[in-house]
């Protein structure tokens, strides 16, 4: 089994919106949860798809999907947790709940507030989960990457050509990511910023997946101001 996990527990507080989490913010007259829910909602290998986000917008995100989408029985709305990795648990425990799960099920995890993922990725997460057990969709860094331990000064300038920026989705054997996070200390887990680095700690193999400059995450208002644009391009291919 394949299934979908769309990530919106968070709320955004670096683009400084306090109305609403960004990923209710509209792109082109719709919220951009919506925009990235379609890219999902269109490929017929899923199973179902969980949309996790924060309690009290469950019923906002519901009336939402039967707005846009219409149809929800595919679409499941759970509760998010406190930080990214235990919203995905979340997700995995609704999951275990409903359905019996083997070593080959499979979840594409992915940020809600990217709406620019292609069918291409997402086939490719597949793809590479199924085969691998676990990848992550990257783009090589453009800007040489610096390290500085004390924030005053660099420690170290890493050779760019082995340096990659994380993107989503991120897909992952179901049953091996929770074990995986179930063995971390709780010091380790404050020093998780995604779930593919829970494999790396535990020396497991995570394969790449080419992900696209335009896959942005819209974190600050300037990547709106983006969005706008890339949106409209997407909609000119469509024509
Ligand atoms: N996310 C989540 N659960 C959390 C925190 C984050 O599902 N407890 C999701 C966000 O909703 C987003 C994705 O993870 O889709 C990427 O995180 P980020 O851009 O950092 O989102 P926020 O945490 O909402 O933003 P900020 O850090 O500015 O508060």
């Amino acid at each position: 089994m394949i299934f979908g996990v769309l990530l919106a527990g968070g709320i955004g507080s670096r683009m400084g919106n306090a109305e609403k989490p960004k990923q209710y913010l509209n792109i082109a007259g719709k919220p951009i949860i919506i925009h990235t829910i379609e890219k999902f909602y269109i490929n017929e290998k899923f199973d179902k798809l969980y949309v996790v986000c924060p309690a009290q917008w469950i019923s906002h995100t519901k009336n939402l999907i039967r707005r846009y989408i219409g149809e929800t029985g595919h679409i499941m709305v759970i509760q998010g947790g406190d930080t990214r990795n235990e919203t995905i648990m979340n997700a995995i425990r609704q999951i275990e709940s409903e359905y019996e799960v083997d070593d080959d099920t499979i979840i594409v995890t992915h940020d809600s507030v990217r709406p620019f993922v292609t069918h291409r990725m997402i086939e490719e997460n597949i793809e590479y989960a199924i085969k691998y057990g676990a990848c992550d969709t990257v783009v090589p860094a453009t800007d040489t990457i610096v390290q500085s331990d004390d924030k005053k000064i660099i420690s170290t300038v890493p050779d760019r050509s082995r340096m990659y920026q994380g993107q989503t989705p991120q897909s992952f054997r179901l049953k091996k990511l929770r074990e995986l996070y179930e063995s971390l200390s709780e010091d380790e887990k404050k020093t998780l910023t995604d779930a593919a680095k829970i494999f790396v700690m535990k020396g497991e193999k995570v394969y790449l997946v080419d992900g696209e400059v335009s896959n942005i995450k819209i974190t600050y208002p300037y990547d709106l101001k983006v969005a706008e644009i890339l949106i409209k391009d997407e909609c000119r291919e469509e024509e």
